[in-house]
């Protein structure tokens, strides 16, 4: 039995991690959160509370939890405060982890510096501008009628606004003091694609793809963007997969650990990468397991055995086309495409 330490482990990214790992046995989970409701709402072996506010206070507290309960390794389960500071302070950290290079993850958490490597490198880009002021969103609306506004730090949709009007567009940056803190792109459709995968020392040891079917709840959200994957399936796409990999490989020369890359199409159906997601499993990790590729214990086993925990690599091994349905307070659904497509 391993014991793994889970950071932010009482919200969807953590919980399906979690699930993973009771699915494969073998593994015993602790749950370390920030917030009383992530607290209540992990499905660890064993829990801790821990708020903190300063980055030295955490690493203390994990440290404390690490000696007491011989954890094996620790992993932070959300982009979030405390999964910066577990990368930044990694190497005072008392028990394994498995992370892509420090400014390797610093580079793919910011949108702009994501953009410009995957520009530099030649890849196809949704046209994008940061937007420093004014003169900028002039700038891309001499381009495109309509834009996407965006946070540059931060997940599911953080800040993001579709918009065709310039005033608008300057009062929604005012509102965020958002000025050199937000890009603005070409509004591309509302089609996407994700890749997931995992590696060790630039090797891609498991990868998988899929499409999201639309955001649960959009109806919420100002862009319709929440984060929170409603329908989704497996896909097996050859160009995809080599473009996703490719985009990856041009934000680090050795990528390590898990790193995702998500696409959005445009509307003439040519996928467009928008994100290169460091560090952690999406939250649809539990899907990918029950389709068929349990890539959280692949994880787990690669940190605490090194590259001779797994065999060869696996290649998008899920069978195509199987669907899975999600949303607060249901349980989630694994269905083929014919019970998924009811008439
Ligand atoms: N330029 C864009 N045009 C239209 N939609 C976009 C654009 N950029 C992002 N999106 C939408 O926002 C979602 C989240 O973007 P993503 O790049 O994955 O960043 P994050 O997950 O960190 O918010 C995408 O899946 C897509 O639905
Ligand atoms: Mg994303």
């Amino acid at each position: 039995m391993r014991t793994v330490l889970i950071v932010n482990s009482g919200d969807g990214t953590g919980l399906n991690f979690t699930r993973c790992l009771k699915d494969a046995g073998g593994w015993r989970t602790i749950g370390v959160d920030p917030t009383l409701e992530d607290y209540h709402g992990s499905e660890a072996d064993v829990r801790h509370l821990v708020p903190w506010t300063d980055s030295g206070d955490l690493i203390e507290a994990i440290n404390r939890i690490c000696a007491e309960q011989t954890v094996d390794l620790v992993y932070g389960a959300d982009t979030s405060a405390e999964l910066l500071v577990i990368s930044e302070h990694r190497d005072q950290l008392e028990a394994v982890t498995l992370l892509p290079r420090l400014d390797d993850h610093l580079r793919m958490e910011d949108k702009w510096l994501t953009w410009r490597a995957l520009s530099e490198a030649g890849r196809t880009v949704p046209d994008t501008v940061l937007v420093d002021g004014p003169a900028d969103l002039a700038r891309i609306f001499d381009r495109h009628p309509r834009i996407w506004l965006r946070r540059r730090h931060g997940s599911a949709g953080a800040g993001s606004i579709p918009t065709s009007s310039l005033a608008f567009a300057a009062a929604w940056l005012d509102e965020h003091h958002g000025w050199g803190d937000f890009t603005a792109a070409q509004c591309l459709s509302t089609r996407t694609a994700t890749f997931s995968g995992l590696w060790f020392d630039g090797e891609l040891l498991c990868s998988q793809l899929r499409e999201r079917l639309g955001w649960r709840y959009g109806a919420l959200s100002a862009s319709g963007v929440t984060g929170i994957t409603g329908g989704q399936r497996t896909i097996s796409d050859v160009d995809l997969h080599a473009e996703a990999e490719a985009c990856i490989r041009a934000l680090s020369t050795t990528p390590h650990g898990i790193i995702g890359a998500d696409f959005t199409f445009t509307e003439d159906g040519v996928p467009l990468p928008t994100e290169i997601q460091p560090a952690r499993f999406y939250s649809s990790i539990y899907f990918i397991a029950r389709a068929g590729l349990n890539l959280a214990e692949a994880y787990c086993a690669l940190a605490c055995d090194g590259r001779d925990a797994l065999g060869p690599a696996q290649i998008n091994p899920c069978a195509p086309d199987q669907y899975w349905v999600k949303g607060v307070d249901m349980l989630p659904r694994l269905l083929s495409r014919s019970d998924y497509n009811v008439s």
